[in-house]
């Protein structure tokens, strides 16, 4: 079995459309893993993830790269909470917040927190969205090691942590402002009416045609005037062939596309 038809099977068998992603990085990935599991070539590999689910999930979650951190890239966060907040909430009071490809949940709970400084938490509502189920469920217990909460600044680990045998835990009235649920960036619909979308670090591992697409996407589920937050290695060239206009950096406001 060659590599393309590998990515055939994946599909029949996760819905993930491997040709998405960057082939050279993909593929070495792959490679490693099919040898890891002592495999000879890509048909052993696919008999093993047909027989067994823990197989299967054990792929999908090392292929979809799940590092991440609360409040990366600290100074972008600044930003968010000093000028983009400000410049959505003077237009409405409630507004409708996208976390794509959140993975464990360390950013849409940073957005709940920071958001928290605006309204009361009973009035936060925040999608959050990702392909790999397993980081959903982790999302969803909100249950994390000291570790990764270092960047959380003091104030919000008080207010929305308990701390547990070295396991910390978010607040239920925080988790109540966010509903987790499964979504497949290349192949499922987009939500509607969102007023900001946050999608980092996720894109940098698609090709350039599946990008691009995405960015439309994102321009629609967008409302008028509304912004999207890439990652730090993730700026959009041309970003006007998409319908958007450069806001800040790492930001970008729907513009409406050209006709
Ligand atoms: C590196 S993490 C980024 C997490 C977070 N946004 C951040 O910046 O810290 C990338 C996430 O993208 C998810 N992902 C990969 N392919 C995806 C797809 N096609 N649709 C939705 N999520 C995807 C992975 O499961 C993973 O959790």
């Amino acid at each position: 079995m060659n590599y393309e038809v590998f990515k055939e099977q994946i599909l029949t068998l996760t819905g993930i459309n491997l040709s998405a992603y960057k082939e050279n990085q993909m593929k070495r990935r792959i490679d490693a893993i099919v040898k890891k599991n002592q495999c000879d070539n890509y048909s052993e590999y696919t008999i093993l993830l047909k027989a067994s689910a823990s197989s299967l999930q054990e792929f999908i979650t090392y292929l979809t790269i799940n590092v991440t951190e609360f409040f990366r890239n600290p100074s972008q966060w600044d930003i968010l909470e000093e000028q983009i907040f400000p410049l959505l909430l003077q237009k409405k009071r409630h507004i409708k917040i996208w976390s794509a490809a959140c993975s464990t949940g360390d950013e849409p709970y940073s957005l709940a927190m920071v958001l928290s400084k605006f309204m009361p938490l009973s009035q936060i509502s925040i999608i959050a969205t990702d392909l790999d189920k397993e980081v959903l469920d982790k999302a969803r217990s909100g249950q994390y090691i000291a570790r990764s909460i270092a960047n959380v600044p003091k104030e919000f680990q008080e207010k929305f942590f308990t701390e547990h045998n070295g396991m910390y835990s978010i607040k239920q009235n925080l988790k109540d402002c966010i509903t987790f649920k499964q979504h497949n960036l290349l192949k499922d619909p987009y939500p509607s009416g969102m007023d900001l979308i946050v999608c980092r670090n996720v894109l940098i591992y698609f090709t350039e045609e599946a990008k691009k697409q995405i960015y439309l996407n994102f321009n629609k589920a967008l409302t008028d005037d509304g912004i999207l937050f890439v990652g730090s290695t993730e700026q959009i060239i041309m970003c006007q062939d998409y319908g958007f206009e450069s806001y800040k950096i790492f930001f970008y406001q729907k513009a409406g596309l050209k006709r």
